[in-house]
């Protein structure tokens, strides 16, 4: 017999614990079989079960840190209180988990017949029914329902621009799937390089190492999935209010004057921004912290910043993980006198000239590097150096406790220069340019003149990047990338068993550090490799808030690991300027909301290559529905801002003043997020589990639970099908109509979208407040409100609204969170906490859905009889407004 078997099984209040034998391996391959194991199934709580397989020998690094993971307490739930049950059978060497008495419907589980358990490879085979539907996984560019036939999704984190099913920059070994119209959660908490394979029936899972310690939500809903995995990774953090805004950035803005030219036009063309961001630019030879004198002069852009915060808008820098090695250097010297750099084991040379960080790296384990020779074996722990913007880069290690100081203090003193208003932390999966092992030295020469240095740099990389494009949409043969000379690396970054790294099974060094480098306490980057960014953005926003102790942080990560949503936002990567890659954002966005990152959105008119302007009129109007909406743009190309023609400018303002509206319902919506761990996007069939036609739906999604989007995704078009789940009403948002059955074919509406149109339509039974548009948020806070009324075909309708102040990082009782109901034709206004007095009223009232036969009936305000200055009632339409109304947001009526 194969696999392994219970040496022991013993109950325990919560749950199972034993150890499990090895009878004979499943494979020869892969190294050595580890004989004994731990074994442990346990309540987490009522709707979370634990399941943790470990060899007894943990090593540093096995499971996930504590520091990069804070596991909640487990809370002994006896087996009677759990919502699951679980079910082992020693004979047959299994174990699965139902919902309670579902004993037909195994939500997970495996055989240990099959489990692969060593060193550097494991491998779990997962029974799925047929009906599952799989999403999750990433990061990666793919369809938002995962395909079922026999493909492989990398995790491990890696700088690649976005090519459909390479792995990118995040690691979220997590999954939701649907099954009967109800949903489950499975996390594996492990920070090491994962393929997991899926086809009819099987999902695999073949790791690089660790513990394999799962975690099953119960839900049964899509939306209690994410409450139940949310409470359990960190609820995502509130942002602030600003940042809801529009933000505008670009790689490859020449001086403080362009940012000037960027903030006069947008107030020219009375384009709503709310934040400017630089991006490496501003730096003098791309180091961190520091201002290119010549063109963005230290003085000249603290004097920016003060002039952006007093017309309301924000100011964000980017901070890259490479720290130049450079003696005059301050970063580079505070944080080498701490000690505080990732290292590597060494053999040093000792007859140059030159000492530490000119050490040549060598992992002591590796042969392949015989070849150097060595004037002593002595073997040190030398800062690892890779090549980054800056050049020679040395990488702070955010395991070591001194690195917090070191990074308080040095974003400090840099804040205190330019007051930036929030942080965007690029290239940490950590990106190096020299495949990871040793320094090599890449002919920077041209990068003396830094422009056409940097333009030449990217021209091989974009030429190169955009035939992988094209060769990729022409052949489906397509391999990835060519692997870049010079890979030879130690013997982490060859494992025995190759995941499918950049889709060729790459070492694990390309594009990144050595898995031979050394965090603090012994850990190695092999086993941490996928949480660097996570670290960085928890130790960002314990800086920031150390900072500025009344404000909330905002951090922008690009990698990102299970539970950075509480720290940090996220933008997904460099994708491209193409109809494809505006598409596959909207799958990324959806993603981003299961992993519980809901603060996510992609390159607005995308960042590789040039944006024709259709394509960036269209992606500007998909682009005001994401959570957080940037318009960013590569090094290079035709610049694509909203105002640099004359119809994207009318179709950006038109679709930016409809986003500015929407910003109350949208923070409420991330209040949500933040309190109970709701998604703010939500794909169909997180809105209609019931309906099975919903889960392959990825070109439409809801904002909330109450706002439908229809985005045009093809050049010619000038309607788009909507599919309407049965039994459920909409009104067109702007006009108040109900989508009716002329429009309808089959259970898809095709709607009316020309250019300068987004459908977009509110369902019925929903309550939705806004605000007028001004050109920052701060100037729409202060504008009167709508409440758009749109009901059911009871007369039925509900929604609410959360208030504070928008940036204090505690809000205790000053803040309001107002509901409002449509029933019996009466309006309620009802305060459930009202510690926030907005300066704003109600001016207001929109009800669509509301018939009268013949006559207009008498009002009444808290019982009074009530003549509002303005009544509208269209008859046909069903639709009554009222105007220049004045009514408090946050005080009880009807
Ligand atoms: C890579 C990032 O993904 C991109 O957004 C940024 O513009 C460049 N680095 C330059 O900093």
């Amino acid at each position: 017999m194969i696999g392994y078997a219970f040496k022991t099984l013993n109950k325990c209040v919560s749950g199972y614990n034993g150890e499990l034998k090895l009878l004979s391996p499943v494979t020869p391959s892969y190294g050595e079989d580890i004989v004994l194991l731990n074994f442990e199934i346990v309540n987490v709580n009522e709707n979370c079960v634990k399941i943790n397989i470990g060899s007894q020998n943990a090593k540093p690094g096995q499971s996930v840190p504590d520091c990069v993971f804070q596991r909640p307490v487990i809370r002994p739930v006896k087996s009677s209180d759990s919502n699951f049950d679980v079910f082992i059978d020693t004979m047959n060497r299994n174990f699965y988990l139902t919902r309670k008495g579902e004993n037909e419907n195994p939500l997970f589980g495996f055989s240990f017949a099959s489990l692969v358990y060593k060193e550097q490879y494991i491998e779990v085979n997962v029974k799925l029914p047929e009906n599952a539907n799989i999403y999750g996984f990433g990061e990666v560019v793919d369809t938002f329902l995962r395909n079922p036939n026999n493909s492989t999704t990398t995790i491990f984190s890696r700088d690649c621009p976005c090519i459909p099913n390479e792995n990118l920059y995040g690691a979220h070994p997590y999954y939701m799937e649907v099954r009967n119209n109800q949903a489950h959660g499975v996390l594996l908490l492990n920070s090491h390089g994962i393929d997991v394979k899926l086809s009819p029936e099987n999902l695999s899972y073949c790791i690089l190492g660790g513990n394999l310690e799962f975690y099953v939500f119960c839900g049964p809903t899509p939306l209690d999935v994410c409450r139940q995995y949310t409470s359990f990774i960190g609820k995502p953090m509130l942002p602030p209010y600003w940042s809801l805004g529009f933000h505008q950035c670009r790689f490859g803005y020449e001086n403080l004057d362009a940012l000037k030219k960027i903030i006069k036009k947008y107030n020219e063309k009375q384009l709503p921004l709310d934040c400017l961001w630089t991006d490496i630019d501003h730096m003098q030879d791309f180091k961190n912290f520091t201002f290119d004198e010549k063109r963005y002069p230290q003085q000249e852009m603290r004097k920016f910043a003060n002039e952006l915060h007093e017309s309301n808008k924000k100011f964000i820098a980017i901070i890259d993980p490479c720290i130049s090695v450079d003696k005059e250097y301050e970063p580079y010297v505070t944080g080498s006198k701490k000690n505080i750099w990732v290292k590597i084991r060494a053999k040093k040379e000792v007859d140059k000239e030159e000492s530490s960080d000119e050490v040549d790296f060598m992992d002591e384990d590796d042969d392949s590097n015989k070849a150097f020779i060595y004037n002593r074996d002595e073997v040190v722990e030398v800062p690892f150096i890779g090549q980054v913007w800056p050049g020679k880069s040395v990488f702070p290690d955010f395991f070591n406790p001194k690195t917090q100081e070191w990074w308080t203090s040095t974003l400090k003193t840099w804040l205190n220069k330019v007051p930036f208003d929030g942080i965007w932390i690029d290239m940490n999966e950590i990106a190096n340019f020299t495949n990871g092992f040793r320094y090599k030295k890449i002919d920077t020469s041209d990068w003396a003149d830094r422009r056409t240095g940097l333009s030449r740099h990217l021209a091989r990389f974009s030429k190169k990047f955009i035939d992988m494009i094209l060769l990729h949409n022409n052949d489906d043969d397509y391999k990835g990338p060519m692997p870049i000379e010079g890979n030879e690396g130690c013997p982490f970054d060859n494992p025995p068993y190759k995941i499918n790294n950049g889709r060729m099974h790459l070492p694990l060094n390309n594009k990144t550090i050595s898995m031979g480098a050394l965090h603090y306490n012994g850990i190695r980057e092999y086993d941490v490799h996928n949480v660097f960014g996570h670290m960085e953005s928890i130790a960002t926003h314990k800086a920031l808030t150390e900072i500025n102790k009344d404000k909330r942080p905002f951090i922008l990560s690009r990698s990102t690991f299970v539970g950075t949503g509480a720290f940090a936002a996220h933008w997904l990567g460099d994708n491209v300027s193409t109809w494809e890659s505006m598409r596959q954002s909207i799958a990324g966005m959806l993603n981003f909301q299961i992993f519980g990152i809901p603060m996510v959105g992609a390159d607005i008119c995308g960042f590789n290559c040039p944006a024709e302007e259709k394509l960036c009129c269209r992606w500007m109007q998909l682009g005001a529905f994401y959570p957080f909406a940037r318009n960013h743009n590569g090094i290079r190309f035709k610049s694509q801002e909203p105002y640099t023609t004359k119809l994207l400018c009318e179709v950006s303002r038109k679709v930016l003043n409809m986003r500015y509206e929407l910003i109350p319902y949208w923070y409420t919506l991330f209040y949500y997020a933040n309190a109970k761990g709701e998604p703010v996007v939500r794909s169909l069939w997180m809105e209609f589990p019931e309906d099975d036609d919903t889960l392959t739906i990825e070109d439409q999604f809801f904002v909330g639970s109450g706002l439908m989007v229809t985005p045009v995704l093809s050049p010619d078009e000038t309607t788009v099908k909507a599919y309407i789940p049965e039994g459920c009403e909409f009104y067109n948002w702007t006009t108040g109509k109900k989508l009716n059955d002329l429009e309808r074919s089959g259970n898809y509406y095709i709607l009316n979208a020309p250019i300068d149109t987004i459908p977009v339509h509110i369902r019925a039974g929903v309550i939705i407040p806004t605000q007028e548009a001004g050109l920052t948020t701060a100037e729409s806070r202060t504008k009167p409100y709508t409440l758009t009324v749109a009901l059911d075909c009871d007369g039925y309708a509900y929604g609410s609204i959360y208030l504070d102040d928008g940036y204090s990082s505690d809000v205790e009782n000053e803040y309001s969170l107002i509901e409002f109901k449509f029933e019996n034709y009466t309006l309620s206004c009802m305060p459930k906490y009202s510690g926030y007095n907005p300066m704003a009223r109600i001016h207001r009232i929109r009800i669509f859905g509301i018939g009268f036969e013949n006559y207009f009936p008498e009002l009444f305000f808290d019982s009074r009889s009530y003549n509002p200055p303005i009544i509208s009632y269209d008859s046909d339409e069903q639709i009554a407004l009222f105007s220049n109304l004045n009514l408090a947001i946050n005080k009880p009526w009807s």
